[in-house]
């Protein structure tokens, strides 16, 4: 088996302990996603930041291969789905201000958001990867700008962002209880249920999606969920052209190169995918759920 299939299948299920980052499970999608990175970029003996996230420290000293890892993570993402960030990582540097990129050890987390990272740390890393946290960013655009200076030139980029606002599961809200004690949310998760209609949060307003999940449930959770699904500030309700077009204005279309998967494909539903165009004008890309994106630093 080549490293890539390793990193798939085999390596990750040596970390499955139900622990607070960067000690816990190695995720599939998570493990699907370095196999691609390594694959394309490779992992053994770079200098890696990863943005919006800290996986496994062993996964990614002694299987990766790295020479060092710097996880950065937002603190105020894992307040607003009420946890406290010490639950769900270990934190070495509070802030980018306490951290030195020329002592760093080989593996350290920092939580501190990526569209702030100094220039002390400009030209720092060889790759940088990140997974499932590009649609927690809400500043896209100085996000990738200071990706791009994070890299020494020659560097890699790496991202997978879900749950994207143009497609159906840009339909993602967090857990509401109503007064019954039944759970609802997005996420297909054992004893929640999802009231929301696929498509809703495109084709409906707030006071109409209000009206119809207060027939179900009382008037608190149905504000729960229209507060989630619409102004919840987690999210940053990017549609899949706002990120292809962030990527044509960042500094790797302009001094480097950046592909990605996103492409306008129909959806196969003719009558939505007409109606999604009217209702959101200038629109057309309803249909890509996931985006991959690949980057390089040339100068
Ligand atoms: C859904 S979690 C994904 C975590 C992990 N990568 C995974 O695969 O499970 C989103 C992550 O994005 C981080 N995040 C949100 N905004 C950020 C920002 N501006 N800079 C860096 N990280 C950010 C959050 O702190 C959180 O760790």
């Amino acid at each position: 088996m080549d490293r890539a299939a390793l990193i798939r299948t085999v390596w990750p299920e040596k970390y499955q302990a139900d622990l607070p980052d960067p000690l816990g499970k190695v995720k599939p999608y998570q493990a699907g996603f370095c196999a691609d990175v390594e694959a394309k970029f490779g992992f053994a003996g770079k200098r890696v930041l990863e943005v919006g996230g800290a996986l496994n420290r062993d996964f990614v000293l002694n299987d990766l291969r790295v020479k060092s890892w710097t996880a950065i993570q937002e603190a105020s993402y894992w307040e607003s789905i009420g946890r406290k960030i010490d639950d769900v990582a270990t934190v070495d540097y509070a802030s980018f201000d306490a951290a030195d990129p020329k002592t760093l050890g080989p593996y350290q987390v920092i939580t501190a958001p990526i569209e702030r990272l100094p220039e002390k740390f400009y030209e720092s890393f060889d790759l940088v990867v990140s997974i499932a946290a590009f649609t927690f960013i809400q500043r896209v655009g100085p996000a990738l700008d200071k990706i791009y200076r994070a890299l020494k030139p020659g560097g890699g980029f790496a991202m997978m962002a879900a749950q994207i606002w143009s497609s159906e599961s840009g339909l993602f809200y967090h857990t509401v209880t109503d007064k019954m004690g039944r759970l609802f949310s997005s996420y297909g998760l054992p004893g929640h249920t999802n009231p929301v209609a696929p498509w809703a949060h495109l084709l409906e307003q707030p006071p109409a999606l209000y009206e119809r999940l207060a027939r179900h449930m009382d008037a608190e959770a149905a504000g729960n969920i229209v507060q989630e699904l619409f102004f919840s500030r987690r999210i940053n309700r990017l549609f899949a052209e706002d990120y292809a077009r962030y990527f044509d204005i960042s500094p790797f279309k302009r001094f480097g190169a950046m592909e990605s998967n996103i492409a306008q494909r129909d959806l196969p539903d003719a009558k939505l995918q007409k109606k999604l165009e009217a209702l959101h004008p200038g629109r057309r890309d309803f249909n890509t759920h996931m985006i991959l994106a690949y980057g390089r630093r040339l100068v």
